[in-house]
């Protein structure tokens, strides 16, 4: 990658967020080269963020410091990005969003970059990362699917509490305080009245089977996201999904359990084999498996547990990955390096 360039300037807006603080920990290891970099908050509170030694005020978007940017990441809002992610666009500044709200539109360019580089395009200078729900499956999967055409996925998700954002992992926090020092006995009529307005039950000692807002067909918001974006993703708009979107009481780190329908029989010794070399995953041996808790701060997805399913033609895999990561900061960064390495940043 070539390092002699005129430096870039970089705009993170939301860079105070769950995401936006990884987001500015991974901008810290690349080799991108950076110039300046112009961090973006709601400016509600005069906050700060730490980036290479250094603490950057992080105050309310603005728009001039944004168009003069080569590159802005947003990692705020789906409005907030609707509101400036494609007039900057327009003016040439390549925007990388993580927010949902370009995600489905046809002239955007959704990218996992060891999935679906070729997506990219130099006159399409808004390009949407992905839900973080999806992205283990379509990193995963995609060989599979290259191999065996997969006609039918079921998934049933653990997502992690940092997945709703900062607001929810606070609220999670608030509720588990103290609930310790309580018996069984005295804590079981606690927990369903725990305070909580981020998510729609107590997340404490808890799950909750609803990610984001129900359809008049009873699928959630994260449903709905998962099955269309990996349809794109995959470029497979005749692949059937039914997912069940389930949050779990855990601070990092989505898991799901995947059932993977082929055109052809795919045994789990092929199946083991091909995943084995895919980009961007680690495959553990059988007998293993990851959890959330090992692949916190970890970049690539983990797969585990692949094995036969009803017939010959179903696989069942076990998945976990760090939903900040690549689930969204670390994919954002590939996109640009990829961006870069072409020579089009
Ligand atoms: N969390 C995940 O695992 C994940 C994964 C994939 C994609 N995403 C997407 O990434 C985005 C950020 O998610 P998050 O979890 O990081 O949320 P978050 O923790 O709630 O952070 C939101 C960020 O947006 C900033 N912000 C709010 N209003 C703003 C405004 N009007 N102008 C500029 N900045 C504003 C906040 O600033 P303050 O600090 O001042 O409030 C904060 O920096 C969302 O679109 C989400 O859907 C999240």
């Amino acid at each position: 990658m070539p390092l002699d360039k005129p430096g870039l300037r970089v705009g993170v807006v939301g860079a105070t967020g769950m995401v936006g603080r990884e987001l500015l920990h991974v901008l810290d290891k690349t080799r991108l080269p950076i110039r300046e970099l112009r961090p973006y908050s709601s400016g509600k509170t005069g906050k700060t963020v730490r980036f290479r030694g250094k603490t950057l005020a992080a105050p309310s978007l603005e728009l001039e410091g944004l168009r003069s940017c080569d590159l802005v990441f947003f990692v705020s809002s789906d409005e907030v990005s609707k509101e400036h992610a494609p007039d900057l666009a327009r003016r040439g500044v390549w925007v990388i969003d993580d927010s949902s709200a370009f995600r489905l539109d046809p002239k955007v360019p959704l990218v996992i970059p060891e999935v679906n580089a070729h997506a990219l395009s130099k006159d399409r200078r808004l390009i949407a990362g992905p839900n973080c729900t999806m992205t283990p499956l379509a990193v995963a999967g995609n060989a599979l699917h290259r191999s065996a055409c997969v006609t039918e996925v079921r998934l049933a998700t653990y997502q992690a509490v940092s997945g709703a954002g900062r607001a929810a992992l606070e609220e999670f926090f608030r509720q588990t305080a103290g609930l310790g020092r309580l018996s069984a006995a005295d804590r079981a009529p606690v927990l369903p009245k725990l305070a909580h307005s981020a998510l729609p039950r107590p997340i404490a000692c808890n799950v909750i089977p609803q990610v984001g807002s129900f359809d008049a067909a009873g699928a959630s918001g994260e449903e709905r996201k998962v099955a269309a974006e990996l349809r794109k993703v995959w470029d497979a708009p005749r692949l059937k999904v039914s997912v069940t979107a389930v949050r779990v009481p855990v601070v990092r780190g989505h898991s799901m359990s995947a059932w993977l329908t082929f055109k052809t029989p795919l045994s789990p010794g092929r199946a083991r084999k091909l995943l084995a070399r895919s980009p961007g995953l680690v495959l553990h041996a059988e007998g293993d498996y990851p959890t959330p808790a090992l692949v916190g701060g970890k970049a690539p997805v983990h797969a585990g547990r692949v094995r036969r399913g009803a017939t010959d033609r179903e696989l069942c895999l076990w998945l976990s990955f760090d939903n900040l990561l690549k689930g969204a900061a670390l994919n954002s960064v590939q996109i640009a390096e990829e961006l870069f390495r072409r020579g089009w940043l």
